[in-house]
């Protein structure tokens, strides 16, 4: 057979499975989300939201791997987590991909939120944009407590007791969480069994749920970018006499766009790539099973929460004794009020540099936060 009449063959039939797919399944939908136009300028910057998606799925998949070992029993559960890190195969590398892509995970979902933020991407029409993350950031952040207790260790049973007595801080309502947070009033096999299965499943699909919600919006409203994506129409606006201050640019279509594929699903999986080979590579230098086969040192057991819990830790040390409601309230009213800052800050205005105080109390906050973690690290590590 001549060359062109294979080519051309190997063409026809994959046109006619597309056609097959297509009748039965509809492609359009996909072929339609690849084309969708992107603003093109800060492409790199618009890779964290995928980034995050990486990490998750990585967090998905290892966390699968650990359930077929793991024993959710006040019994066993210490044991299977010995099991899975000295006798199966891989399973002190799978365990820790899925601790330092959790750490990863806060890094880089932070940064998703500061760009967000900063460019003012949660404003009309995407406030439900950003309210659903936020949501997710609260999801994601009640994964990691409850992931804290699995190892059903000295550390993990510290964890529970700290995390209870907390709670029970909270005016009216404090006992009543505990105790139905911790199935009793100690830390016991109802904690872990509870804990487990907000871990692995109820918090999972409602993150499932949200994150299919996001990415909804996104492909709804299309991305907003930031600024700079609209510069030249803004100029040609202002050279015509129009103010600044009436320029609505959430309301524009970027200058330049390119289609999601290929050149942002490059950038996308590039970013991917990188974050599973960094994760790879720590997991292999610094695993988090350095005592494989062999008993811990005693003084190695020092009680600490997961460093993306510093900042909270080192806050509430702020309120000791009797004023702890105090700095708890705080922190609950700062979780509370992250999904509603849309509908707090509702000028149009997104240019960072044009509405000052926003940026400028958006990044204190961070500073704080990152401060405040570094006070407790120092604290907790014994610096
Ligand atoms: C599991 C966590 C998350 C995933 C997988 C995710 C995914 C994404 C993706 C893929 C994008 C489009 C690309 C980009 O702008 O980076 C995006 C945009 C966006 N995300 Fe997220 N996100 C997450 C968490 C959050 C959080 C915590 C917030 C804020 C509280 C947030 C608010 C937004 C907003 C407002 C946009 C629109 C940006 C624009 O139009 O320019 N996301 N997200």
């Amino acid at each position: 057979m001549e060359r062109s009449e294979e080519a051309g063959l190997r063409h026809g039939m994959r046109q006619s499975l597309r056609d097959w797919f297509d009748e039965r399944v509809g492609l359009d939908i996909f072929e339609r989300m690849l084309q969708k136009p992107l603003p093109k300028r800060g492409a790199w910057f618009y890779t964290l939201g995928s980034a995050t998606l990486s990490l998750i799925t990585i967090q998905f998949v290892t966390g699968a791997f650990l359930m077929f070992y793991y024993v959710p029993d006040g019994e066993y559960a210490e044991q299977s987590i010995r099991y899975i890190t000295e006798q199966v195969s891989y399973g002190w590398y799978l365990r820790s991909m899925h601790r330092w892509s959790a750490n990863l995970l806060f890094v880089v979902i932070g940064l998703h939120m500061f760009r967000v933020f900063v460019s003012g991407s949660f404003k009309r029409p995407r406030e439900m944009t950003w309210v659903i993350g936020a949501l997710i950031f609260l999801t994601v952040i009640g994964i990691g407590l409850t992931g804290g207790l699995l190892p059903w260790d000295d550390n993990a049973h510290w964890i529970g007791t700290v995390f209870g007595n907390t709670l029970s801080y909270f005016p009216l309502v404090g006992p009543f969480l505990r105790s139905a947070l911790l199935g009793g009033e100690h830390v016991g096999t109802l904690t872990l069994t509870r804990f487990y299965a907000l871990h692995v499943w109820v918090l999972p699909l409602v993150l499932g749920i949200l994150i299919t919600l996001h990415l909804y919006l996104i492909r709804k409203h299309g991305l907003f970018g930031s600024v700079i994506e609209y510069r030249d129409q803004i100029a040609a606006l202002k050279a015509k006499g129009v103010p600044r201050e009436s320029i609505i640019v959430t309301k524009m279509t970027p200058d330049e766009t390119e289609p999601f594929y290929p050149a942002q699903v490059f950038r996308d999986s590039i970013v991917a790539f990188g974050l599973i080979t960094a994760v790879s590579l720590f997991s292999i230098l610094f695993p988090f099973s350095p005592y494989r086969g062999e008993e811990p040192p005693p003084t190695e057991i020092i009680p600490r929460p997961e460093w993306f819990f510093w900042s909270v830790d080192e806050w509430l040390m702020f309120f000791p004794g009797r004023l702890i409601p105090i700095g708890l309230i705080l922190v609950t009213l700062f979780f509370l009020f992250l999904p509603l800052i849309p509908f707090v800050e509702r000028h149009p205005e997104v240019s960072p540099i044009r509405r000052p105080v926003p940026t400028i109390i958006g990044t204190w906050v961070y500073l704080f936060i990152i401060v405040l973690a570094l006070m407790a690290g120092a604290r907790i590590l014994n610096y």
